[in-house]
Parts: structure tokens; sequence; C-alpha cells
């Protein structure tokens, strides 16, 4: 389904985008991974062309999603090189978890800078090259935090709330010109970015996460990209997930009063500096 097509993934360099870079080079694809940080994208790039058949693409290039000229010059070179994208995939993101009246402006922003507007940016400088040919494929990495309400995440779930609401806009607006719009909203699962989060994170956050188990990677990757290849609009990988996903859209009261039980046994609050 992918043979030689050009699949974009920003976040390449780290967790699940080199995981699904993985899977779309199986299926036969060219890629081009995105992220800051030259060396990670190198170690990925050698690890993916190791286990790959002869002739296999995978080029790599540093460019900062939050970066508007970056991410039209990524696009233009890619384009050059490659050929015109057929994928891209937006799964670059950060994430900060913490009390509210212990967070800044400067958090906050950061945060939506690279979790909504870098996904944003990239996808209208590719835009040009869905355009031109009529078709194509934009798969936004949301969270479910971005469906549903999370403990200490004041800021990364609004902003992937934000990246629920552009991915359903889209959607409508580019069926008509040939050009699919997919979403992902995974829970929890091992990356360096959970494994960051674990240090810091409040009690609060931790024990009322424990509702939803925390996947795999390859778990993610292999429901994330199953969906993908299936066309599905929503994809959320794991049974528990899709529940409390699907028990949020049908009785959000009833999930809001099992939300504020369970906050009732564990809340702690911040402590007084
Ligand atoms: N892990 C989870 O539990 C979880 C759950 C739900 C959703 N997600 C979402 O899944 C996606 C992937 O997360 P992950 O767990 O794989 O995270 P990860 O291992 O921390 O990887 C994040 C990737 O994003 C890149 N990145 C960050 N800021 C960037 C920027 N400004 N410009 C370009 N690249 C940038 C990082 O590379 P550089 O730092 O080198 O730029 C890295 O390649 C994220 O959107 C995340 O929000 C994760």
């Amino acid at each position: 389904m992918f043979q030689q097509q050009v699949v974009v993934i920003t976040g390449g360099s780290s967790g699940l985008g080199p995981a699904l870079a993985r899977r779309f080079l199986a299926a036969g694809a060219r890629l081009a991974l995105l992220a800051r940080d030259a060396q990670k994208l190198a170690r990925v790039r050698a690890e993916l062309l190791a286990g790959a058949p002869p002739g296999a693409r995978v080029e790599t290039l540093v460019c900062d999603v939050c970066d508007e000229a970056a991410c039209r010059l990524a696009m233009q070179a890619i384009a050059a090189s490659l050929g015109r994208p057929d994928v891209l995939v937006n799964s670059a993101g950060i994430v900060a978890e913490g009390y509210f009246q212990q967070s800044d402006m400067a958090t906050q922003r950061r945060i939506f800078e690279t979790n909504y507007f870098g996904a944003v940016n990239i996808t209208l400088a590719a835009m040009p090259f869905f355009s031109a040919r009529g078709s194509g494929r934009i798969v936004n990495i949301a969270s479910l935090a971005g469906r549903l309400p999370t403990f200490g995440l004041t800021a990364y779930g609004p902003s992937k709330f934000a990246l629920v609401g552009f991915s359903e806009a889209l959607r409508l607006e580019l069926k008509p010109r040939g050009v699919r719009v997919q979403l992902a909203c995974p829970g929890e699962f091992l990356t360096p970015m959970a494994l960051a989060l674990e240090a810091t994170r409040t009690p609060e956050n931790r024990q009322m996460n424990q509702a939803v188990p925390v996947l795999s990677l390859d778990a993610v990757a292999d429901g994330v990209f199953a969906g993908i290849a299936a066309n599905r609009f929503m994809i959320v990988p794991g049974r528990i997930a899709r529940a409390l996903d699907a028990l949020h859209r049908l009785a959000p009261g009833l999930l809001r009063w099992l939300l504020d039980l369970r906050l009732r046994q564990v809340y702690i609050g911040p402590r007084q500096p």
C-alpha cells in the first residue's frame, strides 16, 4: 500500500516516530525523518537501514517544527531528493505535567508551540505538494489526553485537544480534495517521553492514570500503523483507552463523576513553597 510512497515523519528521532518509520519502511516506503537533534536522527537512520532491504531510502533533516521557514525548506528539500510527499505523520511533541498554579506562561506557550502550532506549521508547508497532486495523507498524533480531562496536564492536554479540533476541521476541508486526514489518540506508552514524565509527575496524575494500562511502544505503533493502513480517521490503540474515550463521548457527566470520585481518594495538592 505504501510501496515507493514518500513518508515524512516529524519526531522521527525518538519513540513513536522511529517505530512507525520501521513499519512504513517494511511496507516499501521512502522515508524522511525530521527532528532537532542531528545525532539522534543519524542513530535512528543507521538502525533503520541495518534491518532494511537493499535500496531502502531513509533521509534525515534537522528541522524544528516551531520554525515556519525551516518547515518550508525541509518540505522543499524532501520533494527535491525523494519526491513529493505522499504521507505526513506529525509525531513531534513535548510534555509537561504538574500543578497549574506552579506552571508559568513560558511552559504553556512552549507546549502549544510544539504540539499544536508545530503540527500546523509543517502541515501548511506540505499542503502545496498534496494540493498539486490531489492526494495525500496527514496523520496527526494527538493523545488520549486530547480527548479526556487528565489531572496535571493543563498545558499538554489543551494542546492535544486543539490538535484534535484541527484534525476534525481539516478532515472535512481536505476530503473533497483527495487528501485524507487521520488522528491517533493513544494513552500512555513506553518511550523516552513517558520515562521522563515518570520522574516528575504529581502523585494524583500517577494514581489516576492507573486506570489506563501503560502500553508498549510496539503495541501502540502496531495499532496506529494498522489504523492508518485501514484508513480509519480516529485511531485509539488499546481496549481500555477506547472504552474510556467512548464513555467520555456518550456520557461525559458520568466520566466526570467517576474522575471526581477517584480524585477524592488521591488528592494531595501542591505543597506551599
Ligand atoms: N509516550 C506517550 O505516553 C504518549 C502518549 C500519548 C501521545 N503521545 C504523543 O506521541 C508523540 C510521540 O511521543 P513519544 O512518546 O514518541 O515522544 P519522544 O520519545 O519524546 O519523541 C518526541 C520526538 O519529537 C521530537 N521533537 C520534539 N520537539 C520538536 C520540535 N520542536 N521540532 C521537531 N521535533 C521535535 C523529538 O526530537 P528532538 O528533541 O531531537 O527534536 C523526538 O524525536 C508525541 O506527539 C506525544 O505527545 C505520547
